[in-house]
């Protein structure tokens, strides 16, 4: 079929080089036709296909299709023949759909569910999402378009949005920046970015997924395109959003609010959410480059336990290999890893070790000889290796968009698992190679038997090197849930990994960026992740690190790490005074983990994001976009970490309703900004007003069997709160088959009374025999206290009143 140009639509190539930030090579030699960007046309008809309708304009061709009630997925074939239905992100585009309807009128088609509708115009084939009331969330500014690529094959394709006045954007993974991504042009490719500074782009990780706010309401659109991606967030037209891709499908999912949490909800409906991390995962973690040799490690052990600063897991970091052949040990250094894993796991510490994806090419080392009889590692364009220098030297790369090389990489952590590897690292996974930075657009993949170069396979190289190392880890680990975590990752990656920022840097800017990356990271998808705590390459004062290890506290992820031409980077390196600080904070993670399980719970239940930004929380409060340093872990605890030196004291935004004020057990008027005193061993920490925080006793590292009663510290409230409390195994995937415990405390406040009801759920037997309750804040005398209508004896602890009651206690009344 012959192709319509709208010849208005031809600009000038040099104008569109500019506009799109990719580079095009026109040879006037050749005089090589121009290239020219298509855009849709006028409508000439549509077909049903079940839950998809496709429109035409006689050439190309659109798919709307209903993925859920809430989500209307976009893809545009240039030709009319569409790609392959396969993404790595989405593993299954088709969610339950309750209803939908089609409807034609003289202008527009419209496709809608119960919630929204999608508008598509005849004319010029513009499309639009619009609310049950008619309203309009998302339109777009110019019909969808697309170039050829005439080296490649395939197309550029782009789609530009309007870009309200007043919209703010949010997401797009590790982006260094603040929050509201108005005003910025990004790229998506994973790239090795030691030492990244303030706005620098891209980092490590490729999400394409943002979140739109305008007046209140929000929505999300999710470009599931693995290619180099690029977004511009009212950059360049200050009405124009647009996201455009070097190739692959236009392919994005439209996500409906209104409410931001909704739509990270959604996103996760489709591309999952982290499983359940062992709890020693949440722990303190202690990891350097690296510690080495044996002895070493058991002096940072010793130094954990001799001072009672608790910690769960120390790392070992590319020096434990042999001549840093992964699956390999430096038995000069390491003589008997099995004997020191042992020792380190009866002292209460897991062994993490480093893997990563450059094999050396080594005819004596069998994991090279296996990958190559096998054909698992990449190759070029013509057929030669993907050959390139990381730390061993001369490596070729197992191509793990093949699910057979994903299967034998799997199968490689045998021998680490045997010997007692609780956990695995995944680094250097963009990938990254000396010299050159990553592979060559040549290097062909087998990706899943979708076939594609690395042009298309580069941004989920790294996550499928940490998911075959997942389901490897799953296999080996007998029903034990894996810890694993990975540097590069693309959407969906959260299904088999956490992540860290990668490459820091050991300044106060640096702080203050993890502390818009976490909260980045969170809202896109990526909940379980952390900082190099300290940072990791330069020398951060005593200050610097105590204030990172507070932050620390409340990362999903939180582990010390550094580089290692730097000087030791522990918790007692910094003298006597921080030590005791440090040590403080550490133990008030341990003392809050039920409450962080249950907050992980959520995230991998439901889809809430663990780290919640303030505009996320009062998203209808315009005021609210600029506040980038407070912020909610799960909905009950609110942080803003302290990220300038010689700070005193902190102007902090509480939200709407009443909020503790932790450490002194002050109440606070929320909606509102408070002075808050920073002395350095404090950091600004709250709890909102009628919650039911669960605290352990501190332990030295998590140990599943220790603890019999548990400590609730319930704060008084005039109105009615729900809290959970969320206990399982700790370890197993028995969770899945509703072996866990969810707690529901209903909370009630009056005047001159405290009710709390307790309802069971699950089929976990509880774990601790009985629950310690100290009621914070309570405004009135106390009386009486029954519980379950007889009455109970309380005692004032720490000033506190407080009851010991039995574990399966229905109702208290304090009045
Ligand atoms: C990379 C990692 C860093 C690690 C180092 C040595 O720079 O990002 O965390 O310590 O490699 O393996």
């Amino acid at each position: 079929m012959a192709e319509t140009i709208n010849k208005d639509a031809i600009e000038p190539i040099q104008e569109e080089t500019l506009e799109s930030g990719i580079q095009h090579v026109n040879n006037p030699v050749l005089d090589l036709p121009q290239i020219v960007k298509k855009y849709l046309q006028k409508i000439t008809g549509y077909v049903q296909r079940g839950n998809s309708y496709v429109f035409t304009d006689g050439s190309a061709a659109v798919e709307v299709k209903v993925v859920s009630d809430e989500i209307i997925r976009i893809r545009l074939a240039p030709h009319s023949q569409f790609l392959d239905d396969f993404s790595y992100a989405v593993p299954n585009p088709d969610q339950h759909v309750a209803l939908y309807a089609f409807q034609e009128e003289e202008d527009t088609y419209s496709v809608s569910t119960n919630t929204v509708t999608c508008v598509i115009n005849k004319k010029d084939f513009l499309i639009s999402f619009q609310d049950r009331e008619g309203q309009v969330i998302n339109r777009d500014h110019t019909p969808m378009h697309w170039e050829e690529n005439p080296d490649f094959g395939g197309y550029y394709v782009y789609c530009t949005k309007v870009a309200e006045e007043q919209e703010a954007f949010y997401g797009v993974g590790d982006k260094p920046t603040h929050l509201n991504l108005r005003g910025k042009r990004l790229t998506n490719w994973n790239s090795d970015t030691y030492s990244f500074s303030f706005d620098q782009d891209p980092l490590y990780r490729s999400i394409p997924f943002y979140i739109g706010l305008n007046k209140g309401e929000a929505y999300g659109i999710f470009f599931d395109n693995t290619f180099k991606t690029y977004f511009d967030f009212a950059a360049e037209k200050h009405d124009q959003t647009s996201f455009w891709s070097e190739g692959g499908e236009l392919q994005y999912y439209y996500i409906h609010g209104p409410h931001m949490m909704d739509v990270v909800k959604r996103y996760h409906s489709i591309t999952g959410t982290h499983y359940l991390p062992p709890l020693w995962a949440l722990g303190f973690h202690q990891c350097r480059w690296s510690y080495y040799p044996e002895s070493k490690v058991h002096e940072i052990a010793a130094g954990f336990r001799s001072r009672n600063i608790p910690c769960d897991a120390i790392y070992l970091d590319i020096d434990y290999m042999d001549g840093y052949r992964c699956f390999t040990w430096n038995k000069h250094y390491f003589p008997n890893p099995k004997k020191m894993i042992k020792t380190l796991a009866d002292q209460g510490f897991k062994t993490v070790v480093i893997i990563d994806p450059g094999i050396k090419v080594d005819d004596n080392y069998w994991v090279f000889k296996e990958g190559k009889e096998n054909k698992y590692f990449c190759r070029r364009g013509d057929d030669y290796f993907m050959e390139g220098h990381v730390w061993p030297g001369r490596c070729q790369f197992p191509d793990f968009t093949n699910p057979e090389t994903r299967e034998w990489w799997g199968g490689l952590f045998k021998g680490l698992v045997d010997v007692g590897v609780a956990g695995v690292w995944n680094d250097m996974n963009e990938p990254a190679v000396f010299g050159r930075g990553t592979f060559p657009n040549d290097v062909r993949h087998n990706y899943d038997g979708y076939r594609g170069s690395h042009r298309k396979a580069h941004n989920v190289y790294g996550m499928q090197m940490v998911r075959a190392t997942y389901e490897g880890l799953k296999k080996l680990n007998h029903g034990k849930r894996p810890f694993t975590i990975t540097r590069a990752a693309y959407a969906g990656t959260q299904r088999y990994s956490s992540v860290w920022t990668g490459d820091n840097v050991a300044t106060w800017e640096h702080l203050r960026l993890g502390v818009l990356q976490l909260q980045r990271l969170s809202v896109s998808g990526m909940s379980f992740c952390g900082t190099d705590i300290g940072g990791f390459s330069g020398e951060p004062d005593g200050e610097l690190f105590t204030r990172w290890i507070q932050f620390g506290v409340f990362s999903p992820f939180m582990r010390a790490h550094s580089a290692g031409d730097t000087r030791e980077r522990e918790p007692w390196s910094f003298g006597a005074e921080l030590e005791a600080i440090n040590k403080k904070f550490i133990e008030l993670r341990y003392k809050f983990l039920p409450y962080i399980y249950s907050v992980f719970w959520e995230h991998a239940q439901y889809g809430f994001p663990i780290l919640r930004p303030i505009s996320m929380l009062e998203q209808a409060i315009e005021s609210n976009i600029p506040r980038e340093e407070e912020f909610s872990f799960g909905d009950k605890v609110l942080v803003s970490p302290v990220v300038n030196p010689g700070q005193v004291s902190k102007k902090v935004y509480l939200p709407a309703g009443y909020w503790y004020h932790y450490w002194s057990d002050t109440v606070l008027k929320g909606g509102e900004e408070h002075d808050i005193a920073t002395p350095l061993d404090e950091m600004p920490l709250f709890i909102k007003a009628g919650a039911v925080i669960p605290e352990y006793p501190v332990m030295q590292y998590v140990d599943l069997r220790q603890v019999d009663s548990l400590k609730l510290r319930v704060y008084y409230a005039d109105i009615e709160v729900n809290s959970f409390l969320y206990e399982d195994h700790g370890d197993t995937f028995a969770y899945e088959q509703e072996i866990y415990l969810e707690k529901k405390i209903v909370l009630k406040g009056e005047k001159n009374s405290l009710t709390l009801n307790q309802t069971i759920d699950g089929l976990f037997t509880e774990r601790y025999e009985t629950y310690k309750l100290s009621f914070i804040g309570l405004p009135f005398e106390i009386n009486r206290i029954l519980v379950d209508n007889r009455i109970t004896e309380w005692k004032e602890e720490e000033g506190v009143p407080t009851i010991q009651v039995d574990k399966d206690f229905r109702n208290i009344v304090v009045e």
